[in-house]
Parts: structure tokens; sequence; C-alpha cells
């Protein structure tokens, strides 16, 4: 199988990793790829938020199998392109894709489909984004109506700052504060059929102790043992079938990933969003124990044929990665700067480019890279992330310390 993989993020190196492992694959191409992908799969340039150059690039690479990473080039109706080109593809349609593209949508399939949620209001001046907020009272959740690379989301007990956001922003949706801990489970459909991977836990905010604003996700681990038996059947059946059944009533089925975003509530699980693909940095821990090749799933659920594919299978032990980000990031990024030390197996390479004068591998973008390892018990995952991680030199570089310790110390509760 040829296989054209779309993004140049973390994720999308994870994902490589998993694509040429597979052996069905026998040809990968990534566009635009980074440097940790270019040890995986020929790079190649493209626009890849326009619909008709990844058709025209996948036509050209003769792919079997189209894998699209990120939101953007899905909300654009990439995967539409590349279908109508007679080419499967792992991705929603751009219809489909308005689950992430639109927050105020996301909500209104929720409420037809009666998935538990935040309760919400869709606010588009400040007379009624200070009703709302007065509604639902502290701590403020303040969410753009848009795209906005995990940032567009402010979650603050000062009410000036949570009106300020809603103002910078126009429309906005403004929910009920959600109590509990926050799970991430994808699940790979073909529209019909659905099967769930491990559920992982993503650290949002950019400091330790959760503090700061939000990131695009600066860690994560899985398996969570903490969390409660029986809480993937329950999220399949209360979230993602009545989600897949509204998308499917409405004559636009949603096929790709579906990122469920929850949070673990003293009433139970709510949904805290939706994402049209694979999360960024929890992809690179789930694909890192799953054992099923990925080729084949993908493929699989991009044909309709995903109610046969064989039960998924997963390695034992337990998967943690760190991020390294870039001086200023998330207000702001730096690029430019040498990398060291990230020629090591479980580095995966986000913000990463090679400079054109002499070939060397320097920063470019927020999130740069991340160690990503395995162990045999989350405590050892843990050491051996940190570990990879530090032994990577960047100027300026920032990490939280704190990736998956409340875990391994037996901290986290569900209400
Ligand atoms: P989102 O982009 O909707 O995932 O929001 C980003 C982050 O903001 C989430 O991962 C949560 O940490 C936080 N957040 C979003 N909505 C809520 C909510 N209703 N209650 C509490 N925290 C939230
Ligand atoms: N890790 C959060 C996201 O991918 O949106």
């Amino acid at each position: 199988m040829r296989v054209l993989l779309v993004g140049g993020g973390g994720r999308e190196h994870a994902l490589a990793l998993g694509l040429a492992a597979d052996p069905l694959t026998e040809r990968l191409v990534a566009a635009p790829g980074n440097p940790g992908i270019a040890a995986v799969a020929e790079l190649r340039a493209a626009e890849v938020a326009s619909p008709e150059a990844v058709a025209a690039l996948a036509v050209e690479c003769a792919a079997d199998l189209v894998v699209v990473g990120p939101e953007a080039p899905l909300v654009a109706g990439v995967a539409d392109a590349v279908r109508a080109k007679g080419i499967a593809c792992f991705g929603p349609s751009g219809a489909a894709a308005q689950l992430e593209g639109s927050k105020a949508f996301a909500k209104d399939v929720m409420a037809a489909a009666g998935v538990p949620t935040a309760g919400s209001r869709v606010c588009a001046t400040q007379a009624e984004a200070e009703r709302a907020l007065d509604e639902f009272g502290a701590p403020y959740v303040v969410k753009n109506d848009g795209l906005a690379a995990g940032k567009g989301v402010v979650v603050t007990g000062d009410r000036d700052a949570a009106l300020a956001h809603a103002e910078a922003c126009g429309r906005v949706v403004i929910e009920e504060y959600l109590d509990g801990p926050e799970v991430s489970l994808f699940v790979v459909t073909d529209g019909e059929a659905a099967v769930p991977l491990m559920p992982a836990q993503d650290f949002k905010r950019v400091g330790d102790g959760d503090t700061g604003p939000n990131t695009g996700g600066m860690g994560a681990y899985a398996p969570l043992d903490w969390a409660p038996a029986g809480l993937v059947d329950e999220v399949m059946r209360d979230v993602a079938h009545p989600t897949l059944a509204e998308m499917r009533r409405r004559g636009t089925p949603f096929a790709g990933l579906l990122y469920i975003g929850l949070a673990l509530t003293k009433a139970g699980p709510r949904v805290i969003e939706f994402n049209a693909r694979f999360g960024d940095p929890e992809t690179q821990v789930v694909l890192a124990l799953l054992e099923t090749p990925l080729a084949g799933l993908l493929h699989a659920a991009a044909t309709g044929t995903l109610a046969k594919h064989p039960p998924l299978r997963w390695r034992p032990g337990a998967a943690v990665t760190v991020v390294l980000a870039s001086q200023g990031y998330p207000t702001s990024a730096r690029s430019g700067d040498v990398i060291t030390g990230a020629e090591r197996a479980g580095i995966i390479h986000a913000g990463t480019a090679r400079r054109a004068s002499d070939g060397a591998l320097v920063s470019a973008g927020g999130r740069v890279l991340c160690g990503t390892a395995t162990g045999p018990d989350l405590a050892s995952a843990r050491a051996a992330a940190y570990a990879l991680v530090d032994g990577v030199t960047l100027e300026g570089a920032h990490r939280r310390s704190d990736i998956a310790l409340a875990a391994v110390e037996g901290r986290v509760r569900v209400p």
C-alpha cells in the first residue's frame, strides 16, 4: 500500500512511525513532514491546506491511502478532494470536521444527540457575553468559536479577563466549568463502526501544577490506571455512538478519528470538546502502545470495512511523552535555535527544521519536539521520557516537570 501522510508535527511523526512499521506499507510519503519524519518517509513540499494541491499530490504518488493529521486541512475539505479522485482517505469531510471547526456546531450536535456536556451559550455581543458569564459564574470558560490551535480557550476566575477574551474573539461559546480530571479518548470510525483506542491524559497548561495559559498540550501518558472501570464502554454508548448517529442523520457522516475530550465530573463524564483528528501529544503515547498495525486499521476506517477489522492488540506497560517548547511559547515562539542531542529513538519531532546553510537541526515553532518512552510501568516510562528530553539542548527551551507525576503518585481522584 502506498500511503500519503499530510502534516508535519509531533502527531504526524508518531503516525509516520506507526505507518512505516506496518508491513502493508510499501511506500510512505509525507507532506510537508519534518526532519524526524524524513527518517521514515519521502518528504514533499505541498500546500497542505489546499484541497486541490493535496489531491493532486495523492494522484501523483499513486496513493492507496491518504492520512490527514491536522485539523486545518480537514476543515478546508482536503478529505473530500482526495475522495473525489477515488482515493481512500482517513479523515472526515469538511462538513463533518465542523465538529472541531465550530464549537457552536459541536454543541448543537451534542444537544441533538443527547450527549452529556457543559451547559453553554453562544455569544456574539458583549451584552450576551456578560449575561452568560453571570449565569454560569466563576470560574469562567470562554471559547473562541473557530479553530485556534488549542489556544482559543480561556479559563479564569477574572471576569474582566473573560470579557476581554470574548471581545477579542467576536463570536464565543461561554460555558459552565467542568470539575474533574480530563481524559482524551480517540475513536477510529468509518462513520458507522467505531473502535476506541486507549484513553490518555494530556497536560494543556504551560506550567507545572496546571498553571499559566493553555497550550496545544505539554505532555501525555497512558494508560490511566485511575480511570473508573467501564469508562470506555460508557463513553462509546453515551457519546461516540449517539454523535456518529446524529452526524449520519444530518447527511454528513463522520469518518476518521473522533477525538473525545472529557472531564470526569461528580455527575459522570462530560464532553469538553470534540476534535476531528488525532490529538497531539496524546497520539505519541497511544501509538507507542498500539501493537495492531496502523496502516491496515486506518485503511479499514477509510474504506468502510472497520466492522471486519480484528480487535486491537496493545503492548503491556505504559507510555509517557514530555514536550520541549521554545522560549516564549505559547505567547510567542522563538525559532532558528540549534538543537543538539535529538538523534535518539523516542525523540519525536514537531517544530524542527534543517537550516538551509548547513543542515543543522534548528527549532521552528512553539512545541519543538517531545521525548516519548515506554516502560513496564508508568514510573519507569516517565523516568525514561524525562531522560530523553533532558538529553536535548535548545537555548531558552522549557518543559513541564510534572507530566504523569500525580498518576505515578496515586494522586489523581475522580470526584
Ligand atoms: P478545548 O479547546 O475546548 O479543549 O479547551 C481547552 C482546555 O480548556 C481543556 O482541555 C480544559 O482544560 C479547559 N476547558 C475547556 N472547557 C472547559 C470547561 N467547560 N470546564 C473546565 N475546563 C475547561
Ligand atoms: N492535545 C490536545 C489536542 O490535540 O487538541
